[in-house]
């Protein structure tokens, strides 16, 4: 699985640096290129030359040792798929959380767009620091992948937790993430984020309690999994791929559907105003003497329900013959529905539901209405899940009627599922 994988290691300054020579021999021998940068204090347990003969290339420690006009720092993030940081002192750990970058190992994982995993290795009082944890949980939050150290002997002589992970986890855990960053190559992903904005006048607006981070997250991880990504926000968020604000329902309408034929899925995680002002205000509404006011609200455009029958319309010729001969049928709304979901060209269509009473019931009743391939309930009855908060719980639905529940987690870790889910479809 490794074949052809450029594995960037990081080695730091502590006694389990031995054992990161098995290892390279181990990614070497499942098929990947590997390089590594050592700082000067890794070289005081284990040498340049046992590192340069086991990786077969020459192993990296000065950062102004410069050998073209690229700087070794770049060149090295540009040239790793992904990079493991073992063993990881408490001194590279919090570097790195702190954006300190001192030596060519910190800059180096400073400038990493990609994967990083840490499997950190120290004194077992050194782990327990509440410094060191604190910075352990900034790099966690950044999405880097600690492989805790496991309990046992130290060589300082303590006994606790701090040894450095087995070398069949590190290995594990490099394969399971080159794995995941192919997921989804190749697949155009359209997500939305963030509440409408629909304007009163240049001053007032009506929206909603949505704060984007479930799009955003979903957003991460399709680009964590190798897809091209769409993000069409309310919300401004700094990204590394494209991205496109806007406002009202009818913008992000208009900003979909520019994508719907060269996409593979298209995520509905925005909370879209169902309806808006029938007439905006091009100046301010200024306070007059009446007691009250009345706005006139005039329904927006489904775009979800709107995309599903746009698919329903590009679906293959025998679909469309098995609609038609519904349709000559006159059938109940029911089972025309089910033609529908006989339709499986692309793009998959993913509606999100948030539902304060009668979650699944009312789930049910919208996947059915909407016609789209999943839908994600969320329950935002709850204060600790849902609008604005980091976590979530939610349940998914397919056209099927299959259902699958997500146990509360941080929203990264219920976008991975969702994305995962819906790729096996
Ligand atoms: O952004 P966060 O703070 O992280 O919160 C996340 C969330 C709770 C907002 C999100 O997970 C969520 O539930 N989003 C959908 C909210 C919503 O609009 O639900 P709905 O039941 O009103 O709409 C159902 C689906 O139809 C949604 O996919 C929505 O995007 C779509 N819709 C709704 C109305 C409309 N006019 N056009 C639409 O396309």
């Amino acid at each position: 699985m490794l074949q052809s994988k450029h594995i960037l290691i990081g080695v730091t300054g502590g006694i389990a640096a031995y054992k990161i020579c098995t290892l390279i021999r181990d990614f070497k021998k499942s098929g990947a290129e590997v390089k590594i940068i050592a700082t000067p204090n890794a070289l005081n347990f284990v040498t340049k030359l046992t590192l340069q003969n086991l990786s077969q290339n020459e192993v990296y420690v000065e950062e102004f040792d410069v050998k073209n006009w690229k700087p070794e720092h770049i060149s090295l993030a540009d040239w790793a798929d992904i990079m493991l940081i073992a063993p990881a002192t408490a001194n590279t750990i919090s570097k790195i959380a702190q954006g300190i970058a001192d030596n060519l190992l910190t800059s180096v994982a400073c400038a990493f767009s990609k994967k990083i995993i840490m499997a950190p290795a120290m004194n077992c009082n050194m782990w327990q620091n509440e410094t060191i944890k604190d910075n352990i949980k900034i790099l966690q939050k950044r999405g880097i992948e600690i492989l805790e150290p496991e309990n046992g002997f130290l060589a300082c002589g303590y006994m606790g937790k701090g040894r450095l992970c087995s070398s069949d986890k590190i290995f594990n855990a490099i394969e399971e993430a080159l794995n995941y960053s192919q997921m989804l190559k190749g697949q155009k992903i359209v997500i939305t984020a963030g509440g409408t904005i629909e304007e009163i006048d240049p001053v007032r607006y009506i929206s909603n309690y949505s704060s984007g981070k479930m799009g955003l997250a979903l957003a991460k991880s399709a680009y964590d999994m190798g897809a091209d990504v769409v993000f069409i926000t309310t919300k401004d968020f700094d990204v590394p791929f494209k991205k496109v604000m806007v406002k009202s329902a009818q913008d992000m309408q208009n900003a979909v559907n520019d994508e719907f034929d060269s996409s593979n899925y298209i995520i509905m995680a925005a909370a879209v105003a169902d309806y808006r002002v029938k007439e905006h205000s091009e100046q301010k509404i200024k306070k007059g003497e009446q007691d009250s006011i009345t706005l006139e609200f005039v329904k927006n455009p489904d775009i979800l329900a709107e995309l599903c029958n746009r698919k329903l319309f590009n679906c293959s010729e025998t679909n469309k013959n098995e609609i038609l001969r519904f349709a000559q049928n006159d059938v109940q709304a029911e089972e025309s529905h089910d033609v529908k979901s006989a339709c499986n060209d692309k793009p998959v269509i993913v509606g999100f539901c948030a539902e304060s009473e009668n979650l699944l019931e009312n789930a049910k009743a919208k996947i059915a209405k909407k016609g789209c391939d999943f839908l994600v309930a969320n329950d935002i009855s709850r204060k600790d899940i849902g609008f604005g908060v980091n976590d979530n719980e939610v349940t998914i639905l397919n056209k099927n009627g299959d259902i699958l529940k997500l146990d509360k987690a941080p929203k990264n870790i219920i976008a991975r599922k969702i994305l995962e889910c819906i790729n096996m479809k």
